[in-house]
């Protein structure tokens, strides 16, 4: 008889056939710098925050065969001061074998589970109409746009064109002059000015700040994570392996009494795209803190910034000359809590890339 159950160690082999061909279409979703075994070990058993009442799921077909699984993260939010148990839930999938509807089934004992939350992030179009259609899930509009600004307008576009088929000889020959269309941009540009007049500095972010001073930052934000300094370096130490050939920065931002005021993380290589994992400031210091942002990824010779839409800073985004886009997976979220869906979908939560699924 078929069934389904909590998945364990001893299923990472046939699990890992499962990932291969389900995933084999779309790379993004492999995490390339890690050994799959190895990702499978640290992300669903290592989790300091593992939790046995909160499982990834299998399913065992008549044959003794998994041929279908759904990951599950346990994370910390809390909701106006009281902890949650949230999950993300991730890899959805299931064998083209697979009886009809297995991989709904799985969906279904994973909504029934005993968390307030459930929260997906990188979701494709067939897993969103499956928590969709099953279990009411709320597809989050405003944590699925994705909001983008070019750091090195020129050298940004000799990337594009470069992407488009213009011979590399065409681009290598306009980037000097790129560079100094793009020096000029900076030095002209209002982050920088408006940094070195106020007083707001930038250093590397430790861990336990992270960890004390979140509540401090954002006293308002109805929902928001719930870190210790263990959770956040196992993640941090994850995220870093799965994209080796990224540096991952972590940055604080002070203000001129050296009270932090904010902080982000991103990942980025020279010449690519800085990908903001999460962006935090004071209600007062939200333009600094971007500025800081946009001033710190310039240093690294990105030519762009992007990330997840951050609700509270849309306006300091939007006169910085962002834009804004659907990004190319759904958030979406589940829970029975009215007042915790509500929060989430008027913006009032913090649901960063670390919150979602690794
Ligand atoms: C996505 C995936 C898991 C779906 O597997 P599946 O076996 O087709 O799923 P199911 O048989 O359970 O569901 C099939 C359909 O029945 C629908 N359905 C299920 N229960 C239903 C119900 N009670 N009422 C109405 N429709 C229902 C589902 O919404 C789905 O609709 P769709 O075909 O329009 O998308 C599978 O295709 C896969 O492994 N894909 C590759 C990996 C992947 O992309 N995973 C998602 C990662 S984000």
């Amino acid at each position: 008889m078929d069934l389904i159950r909590a998945f364990a160690r001893d299923d990472i082999p046939g699990v890992l056939e499962l990932f291969r061909w389900a995933f084999a279409h779309n790379g993004h979703h492999a995490p390339p710098g890690i050994p799959l075994d190895t990702y499978f070990e640290r992300v669903f058993f290592e989790n300091p925050w593992y939790d046995d009442e909160l499982p990834s799921l299998v399913h065992v077909n008549d044959s003794g065969a998994i041929d279908a699984f759904v990951g599950v993260q346990p994370k910390r939010l809390r909701f106006r001061g009281r902890r949650l148990r949230v999950i993300a839930a991730t890899k959805l999938m299931a064998a083209p074998t697979a009886a009809p509807l297995v991989a709904s089934r799985l969906v279904r004992h994973v909504l029934a589970g005993p968390q307030d939350l459930l929260f997906t992030d990188i979701s494709n179009d067939a897993a969103r109409r499956i928590f969709e259609v099953l279990g009411g899930a709320a597809t989050l509009l405003l944590y699925s746009m994705q909001w983008q600004r070019p750091v090195r307008p020129a050298r940004h576009a000799l990337s594009w064109l470069r992407a488009r088929g213009v011979p590399a000889v065409v681009t290598q020959s306009l980037r000097p002059v790129a560079a100094v269309a793009d020096t000029a941009l900076a030095r002209w540009g209002p982050a920088r000015s408006r940094a070195a007049s106020d007083g707001y500095s930038i250093e590397d972010l430790p861990l336990d700040v992270v960890a004390k001073r979140l509540p401090d930052l954002l006293p308002s934000r109805a929902l928001q994570p719930e870190y210790d300094e263990q959770w956040l370096a196992w993640l941090l130490g994850l995220a870093q392996q799965m994209d080796p050939q990224r540096v991952l920065r972590r940055r604080l931002v002070r203000d001129a009494h050296q009270e932090p005021v904010g902080w982000f993380f991103y990942r980025v290589e020279p010449g690519g795209v800085a990908e903001v994992l999460q962006l935090v400031a004071r209600k007062d210091a939200r333009a600094p803190v971007f500025d800081a942002l946009l001033l710190d990824v310039w240093s690294t010779g990105a030519t762009m910034v992007a990330g997840r839409l951050e609700p509270s800073m849309v306006r300091e985004m939007s006169t910085r000359h962002c834009y804004f886009r659907q990004a190319d997976y759904w958030t979406l979220a589940h829970t029975k809590d009215s007042e915790i869906l509500d929060a989430i979908l008027s913006g009032n939560a913090l649901l960063s890339r670390l919150e979602g699924e690794w």
